[in-house]
């Protein structure tokens, strides 16, 4: 048993600024930092659904939250400046490579200008203590190699949200070389996670969901690209990793600044056609159509993290394996879709990860 309980109590009373926190990571974030006794304040736009995870956890009670537009570097200002962070998640933004094809700029202004505004606040703050900056797998420019790609290997991405990511690393690199590395006692990491999976995702033209939509109205389940293989991971890994680098940032600034992959190890890799077999498996009844088709959108067909820098130098380790992340994740909807407390479970979850051990 390690000590990830351990880690986080760090947490408990502390001051927490998260943006993106309607969203689904940063629903899961609040959650898992209210538990730990965080003082949380959220910035992001309202929730996009009724049923979105923020509100089926009732986090406008949990947190200080404020609506807002990440590219409003005034009000983002205001509200950052009066909650005086310790921590700080930044989450926001347009996270979805389809809709950055029908709103390049949009996603471009909040992807890297919102993150420009949140990197000022961090800049002109004098509380904050560590930093962790959330891009992407997809802010490295991709080539469909077989092997995994490292924090040091080259960043780009030829779709508006790939290259967003990877542009937003390279304003988090300005930040860090001008401004951040001369401050002793501040600790800054950019990072970047693989495919997220878990309950509480409603997103349109993300695997999972759109399984657990065909599922629940008894249609087939139609995949436009069966073979494409990522590092898919419940959510709750990453959040970890996150949770684990904020803790040590504090602790020894100098040492871990810098970026991290959060990945499931290299053989844990699957294909869309495998998770959505596992999600039929799990749901116990469904149907799988192929019809691929060329709608004139990239998505990589293979791409896989290297995690050794987070394993070893971290500790960091996934804790669940491909088949207990789809169980929860499925288990998940199912007893949401039939009326079970989406708090108890996904509290329920954070716990049961926390009395995981490595996988
Ligand atoms: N889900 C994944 O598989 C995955 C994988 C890699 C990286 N990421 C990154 O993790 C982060 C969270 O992803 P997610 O899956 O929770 O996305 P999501 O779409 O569920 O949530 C996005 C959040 O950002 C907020 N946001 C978007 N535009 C905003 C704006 N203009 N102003 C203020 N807030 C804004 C939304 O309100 C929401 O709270 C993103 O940075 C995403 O790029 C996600």
């Amino acid at each position: 048993m390690d000590d990830l309980v351990n880690k986080l109590k760090i947490f408990h009373g502390k001051r927490v600024f998260l943006t993106g926190d309607t969203g689904f990571k940063g629903s899961w974030l609040a959650l898992w930092l209210t538990e730990m006794g965080a003082n949380v304040y959220g910035y992001a736009l309202p929730p996009v659904r009724h049923d979105a995870h923020f509100n089926l956890l009732n986090l406008q009670e949990k947190i200080v939250h404020q609506e807002g537009d990440i590219r409003d570097l005034d009000k983002l200002s205001a509200f950052f400046h009066e909650a005086r962070p310790e921590f700080v998640f930044h989450l926001a933004a347009q996270a979805l490579v389809h809709k950055s094809y029908s709103n390049p700029k949009e996603t471009f202004d909040t992807n890297v200008g919102g993150s420009v505004n949140l990197l000022e606040c961090v800049r002109t703050s004098d509380t904050v203590n560590a930093l962790v900056y959330i891009t992407s797998d997809k802010c490295y420019n991709n080539k469909e190699w077989i092997w995994g790609y490292r924090e040091n290997d080259e960043l780009g991405g030829p779709d508006p949200y790939s290259a967003s990511k990877a542009a937003a690393e390279q304003v988090f690199f300005a930040y860090s070389k001008s401004f951040f590395q001369s401050q002793t006692k501040f600790g800054y990491a950019s990072v970047r996670a693989g495919n997220v999976i878990g309950g509480g995702d409603w997103s349109e033209n993300r695997v999972v969901p759109d399984c657990v939509r065909a599922l629940q109205h008894n249609q087939p389940i139609v995949l436009r690209k069966p073979q494409a293989t990522r590092p898919w991971q419940h959510v709750l890994e990453p959040l970890s990793g996150y949770l684990t680098l904020a803790a040590s940032l504090t602790r020894d600034p100098f040492k871990y600044s810098g970026s991290w992959n959060f990945g499931p190890s290299e053989h844990a890799s699957r294909s869309v056609l495998e998770v959505a077999s596992a999600i039929v498996n799990r749901w116990e009844t469904g149907e799988i159509q192929i019809k691929s088709v060329d709608n004139g959108i990239h998505e990589a067909g293979l791409l896989r993290l290297n995690c050794d820098k987070a394993n070893q130098s971290l500790g960091w380790h996934p804790r669940w394996n491909f088949e207990r992340t789809i169980e929860s994740t499925i288990d998940w909807y199912r007893a949401v879709l039939a009326g079970e407390s989406a708090a108890k479970i996904s509290c329920n979850q954070i716990k049961n990860y926390m009395d995981s051990v490595y996988d």
